[in-house]
C-alpha cells in the first residue's frame, strides 16, 4: 500500500476506527514492560532484603544446581522476592544479582522478559483476564466488563484501596475451561459475569473462593458430561489370551 493511499484511507478516522484487526489493550506495551524509570516507590533505595526464612529457602533452591551454575536459580529466587514484597522493585533484582553473584543486567534481562514478574506495585489480588481467542469466543469480554464495573477501574489499573489489580493477558493454558481468570496462584474457570462478581465479593470479604471450574464439571472433563471412559477401568490381564 502506498503512503499516499494509506493517508487517504486514514483520512477523517481515528486510530481506533482503523485499528480493526488487533483488539488487545496496549496497557503493558509501549516500553513499560522493558524499561525501568525511577519512581518514588521503585528506585535503587527502595528497601528490600529477604527474610531469614527466605534466605533458608534460597539456600535450598540454589542447592538444586551445580555450584558453578548458581545463575540458573535466578527465576525461582526472583519469584521468591516478588512473593515476599508483593511486586519486584529494582532493589530486589539487585539483591538477587548480589546473592547469585551474577551481573545485575543478567537479572534485569530475566525480570523484563517474563510477564510473571510485576515491576510496578500491585494490588493484593492480581486478576489476570485471558482474552485470547478461545476465551474471547466464550465471551471473555463479559468478564472484562464485569471486572471494570465491579471494581471501577480499567485494565492495567489498581483499585485505590490497593486490593485489586486487573491485567489482560494472553492464553493461560486453560482454554478448554474458557473463559477464565488467574487470581494470584489460582485459576477460576468456566466463568460468567455473575461468577466474577461473586468471586470479587468473596475476596473482599476475606474468603478464598474455591478455584477451578464454576459450572460443576470436574477439571476439564467434557462440559456436556463424559462420552467415554464411563465405566471402572478393567483389571490387569484384561484381553490377554487365557492360555498365556
Ligand atoms: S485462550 Fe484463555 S486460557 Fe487459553
Amino acid at each position: 500500500m502506498s503512503l499516499a493511499f494509506s493517508a487517504r484511507c486514514l483520512a477523517g478516522r481515528t486510530i481506533q476506527q482503523v485499528r480493526g484487526i488487533c483488539r488487545s489493550a496496549a496497557v503493558q506495551s509501549g516500553g513499560s514492560l522493558f524499561v525501568h524509570r525511577d519512581s518514588a516507590e521503585n528506585n535503587l533505595n527502595t528497601p528490600f532484603d529477604f527474610t531469614p526464612e527466605n534466605y533458608k529457602r534460597i539456600e535450598v533452591i540454589v542447592g538444586n544446581y551445580p555450584a558453578e551454575h548458581k545463575a540458573a536459580a535466578v527465576i525461582p529466587v526472583l519469584d521468591l522476592a516478588q512473593r515476599q514484597h508483593g511486586w519486584l522493585p529494582i532493589s530486589a533484582m539487585n539483591k538477587v544479582a548480589e546473592l547469585l553473584k551474577i551481573p545485575k543486567m543478567r537479572v534485569y534481562e530475566v525480570a523484563t522478559f517474563y510477564t510473571m514478574y510485576n515491576r510496578q506495585p500491585m494490588g493484593k489480588y492480581h486478576i489476570q483476564v485471558c482474552t485470547t481467542t478461545p476465551c474471547m469466543l466464550c465471551n471473555s469480554d463479559s468478564i472484562v466488563e464485569a471486572l471494570k464495573k465491579k471494581l471501577g477501574i480499567k485494565l492495567g489499573e489498581t483499585t485505590p484501596d490497593k486490593m485489586f489489580t486487573v491485567t489482560e493477558v494472553e492464553c493461560l493454558g486453560a482454554c478448554v475451561n474458557a473463559p477464565m481468570v488467574q487470581i494470584n496462584d489460582n485459576y477460576y474457570e468456566d466463568l460468567t459475569a455473575k461468577d466474577m462478581d461473586e468471586i470479587i465479593d468473596d475476596l473482599k470479604a476475606g474468603k478464598v473462593p474455591k478455584p477451578g471450574p464454576r459450572n460443576e464439571r470436574f477439571s476439564c472433563e467434557p462440559a456436556g458430561g463424559l462420552t467415554s471412559l464411563t465405566e471402572p477401568p478393567t483389571g490387569p490381564g484384561f484381553g490377554v489370551r487365557a492360555d498365556l
